[in-house]
């Protein structure tokens, strides 16, 4: 099938993706081999160094004790996920504690994760802990599904995230963005919510290139309730662990409060939408969803639509949030990005073209996903009794998986707190279980490309429009709740970036937003 092969050779080489990621048909037909590969000391002693570039630390909260018990670990989950692990979990590759009769295994480790995600894969399933936070906003959505209904959905969506839709999504990626540059220009020179404003404008680039909507009408409303939930009940509380489904507590009686007005919410977007379809217009990522639930309840077109959209924008509004802080204490790499990006045609049409060359930025992406991985935790619930790297693992037990603690480990990650991008532009590839932002595994990211697409080009495009800074001293820091948010918004202040960096090669400047529905499908 070379056609096939073709594709999925342009998702290594664009988006350096491995295999079995999903990203297109091929990729799940491609074995990865079982046995341990050598691990690679990322960049460790190839790094290009160069002493303008000197690294930037950015602040974490302190560790737990490795004297932390299991039930001291959950509750320190419900507060903070990067305050919550002991430090032997760098050293050992499988760490075990009880709560309550329950065993809960952290695994940390390249060899533990490979055991569960790839050559044990059908001994784990998703936890239902998982179900019962993030139910309430994702239903049966494929975020939280599990067999059959998982494989139908996912084959469902497959074709809205090939790779040969790259280009109609840059053309939206950089059309949104230009709308948010022209709203920051106008508030140029004074504090901003940066973070607030990356959140709209991740929401509107979901919105548009999956949904053809314009997010403007239900934006406000849909990150109030996304903001609320996840800084509320959304966190992860002892007693999901703890307590069985069926027994009735107030958190899940908020939780199901909570559903009934999201509900709500995202029928009046579907309803929207579903007044809007026009023969005339290419399919999207709405009419899949819609073809392949017809005979389903109308309810998992919902759960797939809020899916989709909240999965869509809040990891990407965090990443580029996280890249703005760590950019605005490196002004070097601000610099290289903004450089690099006035060199390409980043208009709506050439953007997509520009995207490969834009590696310095890419370098600079991968970095922040490393040091703030939105998702930077899954679990699994263990069905079979198996042993992950010498250690036996109980049938029942909940193997939590904190990629934070992987990417951060300073026995692959040589300066492991430093941002330093160029450990990215070395050439040697990390090894690929030591770096998993976008997981591993038949539940990889169905979206780690236009993820990876919209990151890129919206921040080469913002800086090559601004400079950023943030005002103030106090640090920010990593809260890792059901996603990795900051402690507070730190205002940032933008200027215009000199003139010259702009368009030295001649581009004109970017067109203005036409929303259009453009998936090829
Ligand atoms: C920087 C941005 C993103 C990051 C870091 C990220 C990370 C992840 C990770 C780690 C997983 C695997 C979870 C697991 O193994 O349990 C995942 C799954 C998923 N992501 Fe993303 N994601 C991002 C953006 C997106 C986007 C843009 C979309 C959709 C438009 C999306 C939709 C999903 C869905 C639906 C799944 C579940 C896939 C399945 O189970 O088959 N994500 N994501």
């Amino acid at each position: 099938m070379p056609d096939v092969m073709a594709l999925h050779a342009r998702c290594v080489q664009d988006f350096r993706l491995p295999p079995n990621t999903g990203c297109c048909p091929v990729s799940e037909l491609i074995t990865i081999p079982t046995e341990s590969p050598e691990t690679v000391q990322c960049g460790a002693d190839s790094r290009r160094e160069d002493p303008s570039r000197a690294a930037v630390v950015p602040p974490m909260p302190p560790m737990a004790s490795d004297r932390i018990g299991g039930i001291q670990m959950v509750w320190a989950l419900r507060r903070n996920a990067y305050s919550a692990f002991p430090p032997r979990c760098l050293d050992e590759p499988v760490v075990e504690l009880r709560v309550a009769g329950r065993h809960i295994v952290l695994a940390s480790s390249p060899d533990a994760i490979r055991h569960i995600m790839i050559t044990h894969a059908d001994d784990y399933q998703r936890l239902a802990l998982g179900r019962r936070v993030l139910g309430p906003i994702v239903g049966r959505g494929l975020l939280v599904s599990e067999g059959e209904s998982w494989r139908r959905q996912r084959r469902a969506m497959a074709p809205a995230f090939t790779p040969r839709n790259v280009p109609v999504m840059a053309q939206h990626i950089i059309r949104c963005t230009e709308v948010a540059c022209d709203r920051l220009d106008r508030s140029r020179g004074t504090p901003v919510n940066l973070l607030h404003e990356l959140q709209i404008l991740s929401l509107e680039i979901a919105a548009t290139s999956l949904f053809s909507l314009e997010a403007s009408t239900f934006g406000a409303e849909l990150r109030k309730m996304v903001s609320g939930y996840m800084d509320t009940i959304g966190r992860l509380y002892p007693s999901d662990i703890l307590l069985p489904d069926g027994v009735p507590t107030l958190l899940r009686a908020r939780r199901a409060l909570f559903r009934r007005r999201w509900t709500r919410l995202i029928h009046s977007i579907i309803e929207m939408r579903a007044g809007r379809a026009r023969a005339d217009v290419p399919r999207d990522l709405f009419d899949l969803l819609r073809e392949a639930h017809e005979s389903d309840r109308e309810d998992l077109l919902a759960d797939e639509v809020s899916t989709m959209i909240v999965a869509g924008h809040e990891t990407t509004a965090l990443t580029l949030f996280w890249m703005c802080t760590l950019l605005a204490k490196a002004p070097q790499w601000q610099t290289a990005v903004a450089e690099e990006a006035s060199g390409v045609d980043l208009s709506a049409e050439g953007a997509a073209t520009s995207l490969p060359k834009l590696t310095i930025t890419r370098a600079v992406v991968e970095e922040t996903l490393r040091l703030y991985s939105p998702a930077f935790m899954t679990g699994r619930f263990a069905k079979r009794t198996r042993e992950i790297c010498g250690t036996r693992i109980a049938k029942g037990s909940i193997v939590l998986i904190p990629y934070w603690l992987l990417h951060r480990n300073p026995r692959w990650w040589p300066n492991s707190a430093a941002f330093d991008p160029s450990r990215f532009l070395s050439g040697a590839e990390p090894d690929r279980f030591t770096y998993l932002p976008f997981g591993v595994g038949r539940h990889v990211c169905i979206g780690a490309q236009l993820a990876m697409s919209e990151a890129i080009l919206a921040i080469a495009r913002l800086l090559q429009k601004f400079t950023i800074a943030m005002t103030g001293d106090r640090p920010v820091l990593p809260v890792g709740t059901l996603s990795t948010r900051p402690d507070h918004a730190p205002a940032f202040v933008l200027q215009a970036r000199e003139a010259a960096l702009f368009h030295p090669s001649g581009f004109p400047p970017p067109v203005l937003p036409v929303v259009q529905p453009l998936l090829q499908i």
